[in-house]
């Protein structure tokens, strides 16, 4: 059990299932990523740990940068537009996967895709640790799931609470 703030979490995926369960995508991503060169878009804050853990077990020759999402939400006709801060290297023609942390509504993944796509690449692809498929408000493509959980407020591996328990070294529920 764990207090942040005023909460209190329980345990739900331990640190050793969560690497185990990574290694798996790790090896599938390497299978099917053979004899390319893929470039991962890794969204900060919350995709660090996961990121690391999983392209340590990836042998492929690889590149990887580091994104954040606009904290300023400007009001369009569609809502709110978070834009990707940070991608300075081309990514036409290449083979892109995202790395993120979750997959709650699908809202901010559906943002990054239509920009990441604007810029051309050859393929896009996504790789999300966790996924509350109950939680979905639109349609989103996830190639590479870790943990489809239920619909309730997760802390741990990256993952936070105002700002606390990202280095948590596994998942927490909310109690
Ligand atoms: P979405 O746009 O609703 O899919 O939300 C995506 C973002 O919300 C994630 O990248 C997280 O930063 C945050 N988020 C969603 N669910 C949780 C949770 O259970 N715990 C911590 N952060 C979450």
């Amino acid at each position: 059990m764990v207090t942040i703030l005023d909460k209190t979490f329980v345990p739900l995926i331990s640190r050793s299932e969560i690497e185990s369960r990574i290694a798996e995508l790790a090896t599938q991503i390497s299978k099917d990523y053979e004899g390319r060169c893929p470039f991962f878009i890794v969204v900060l804050n919350g995709a660090f740990l996961f990121a690391t853990e999983l392209v340590k077990n990836i042998p492929l020759n690889c590149e990887i940068s580091f994104v954040k999402l606009s904290s300023y939400a400007q009001t369009h006709s569609t809502g709110k537009v978070r834009e990707i801060i940070g991608l300075e290297e081309k990514i036409a023609g290449r083979d892109v996967i995202i790395i993120e942390d979750i997959v709650d509504t699908g809202l901010t993944m559906a943002q990054l895709l239509t920009q990441v796509h604007a810029q051309l690449p050859q393929s896009v692809a996504v790789a999300t640790l966790l996924h509350k498929p109950e939680a979905l408000q639109t349609p989103v493509d996830l190639q590479y799931v870790g943990f489809e959980i239920q619909n309730r407020f997760v802390v741990g591996y990256g993952l936070d609470y105002d700002g606390i328990g990202r280095n948590l070294d596994a998942l927490y529920v909310l109690a």
